[in-house]
């Protein structure tokens, strides 16, 4: 009997592979790798990386180490729902870490919920992400906050009386930033004069440009992703409508200044990190992930997905068990937390509160100009 148990227990730990599974805690994180958005995802996939391989350094978390495993969204409407379940179903991740483009958290998101497994976006700003149910949470400001910063900016640096919105149709983000963005702009005594849409992906805005040009704005806010906006900037500045163009995170990306070249010196946008300003754990955060990344500079994606990372740890931490109820109820807990991009406290709509940082593109860099606090 007692032999027969024991190559029971043998065979059941080769069939395992020899335990080691049960050694190392899976993390799963969704991201746009590739497509129209694919510095969104490589940026991210960086930052969730370094944190990850920090964390283990340091010992990991509950006595096992964290295994990241990654899947590729593509930039692509339906690939964040088959990507998630196979997560989920088929790699038995504990938590998920994902999206930045908030149609596509919004997808992946009741996949988590029914299964009850949190998911943390690290740049999803749409509202509506976190309404999604309780085990979704984001380490990010979201945009009511995002659009009344440049709405404020608009009346009060910009001194704009009158502003066009020129909104990507398509997206979730967008139409709700151009939402937020108008309401407080009007508050401000402001005046929309157009308000056109586009499809992410288009190629030519030339009829919406020339119709914006027709209403004389003093500036034209668009909350779109940068492949676009720099096209968009191109061919506004072969219409000849020179006036300021500006808009929110959507905007951030190396390639914006790679593809939109001079067209778009002098633009604006906010976003929610920059890497010469903030605490002792953003510098070292800078130092480390140049010497891990060839010398890169972090942008505010790495950061929001460094500091997702570390979210996930501290919590799972806190409940003492990867269990998905337990680290749902220690995410809506946490409190305080020391993060790259500021100090993250988890509200009751499970998402924090924090500051926006406006940059301006001058000589095809990002020029810190202000930091604006809720
Ligand atoms: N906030 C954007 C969204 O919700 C995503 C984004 C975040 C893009 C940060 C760039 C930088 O879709």
């Amino acid at each position: 009997m007692k032999k027969l148990f024991w190559s029971f227990s043998l065979l059941a730990t080769l069939l395992t592979g020899c335990g080691k599974q049960n050694d190392m805690i899976k993390v799963g994180e969704f991201a746009s790798l590739t497509g129209k958005e694919a510095t969104f995802g490589q940026s991210s996939h960086e930052g969730t990386s370094l944190a990850i391989e920090e964390i283990n350094t340091a010992g990991g978390v509950l006595g096992k180490k964290l295994e990241l495993l990654t899947e590729d969204t593509q930039s692509k409407a339906g690939e964040p729902a088959t990507v998630v379940n196979k997560l989920i179903s088929r790699d038995g991740v504990v938590a998920v870490l994902g999206e930045v483009a908030s149609s596509r958290s919004l997808e992946a998101a009741p996949i988590c919920q029914q299964n009850k497994i949190p998911m943390i976006s690290p740049s999803s700003t749409n509202p509506k992400v976190t309404e999604s149910g309780d085990y979704i949470f984001r380490v990010c400001f979201i945009d009511p906050f995002q659009g009344t910063v440049m709405a404020n900016f608009a009346t009060k640096t910009l001194k704009a009386k009158k502003i066009a919105v020129f909104t990507d149709a398509k997206s979730d983000y967008s139409k709700g930033l151009a939402k937020f963005f108008k309401d407080q702009f009007t508050a401000n005594g402001g005046t929309i004069t157009a308000e056109l849409d586009y499809n992410g992906g288009d190629k030519d805005f030339k009829a919406q440009l020339t119709a914006i040009k027709a209403t004389s704005p003093d500036g034209v806010f668009v909350p779109g992703y940068y492949t676009d906006v720099a096209i968009i900037c191109i061919q506004a500045k072969q219409l000849g409508l020179n006036v300021p163009f500006f808009g929110g995170d959507g905007w951030e990306s190396e390639k914006l200044v790679e593809i939109g070249k001079e067209a778009v010196e002098g633009t604006y946008f906010s976003t929610h990190y920059h890497s010469d300003v903030g605490s002792a754990k953003s510098k070292s955060f800078v130092a480390n992930y140049k010497k891990r990344f060839n010398g890169k500079t972090p942008d505010a994606l790495s950061a929001c997905a460094y500091d997702s990372a570390f979210v996930l740890a501290d919590a799972i931490k806190r409940a003492g068990s990867t269990e998905g109820l337990k680290v749902r109820d220690a995410l809506a807990a946490t409190k305080g937390l020391e993060a790259v991009t500021g100090t993250i406290t988890i509200n009751e709509k499970r998402d924090p509160v924090k500051a926006a940082v406006i940059l301006k593109v001058e000589n095809g860099k990002y020029k810190y100009l202000e930091t604006v606090n809720p």
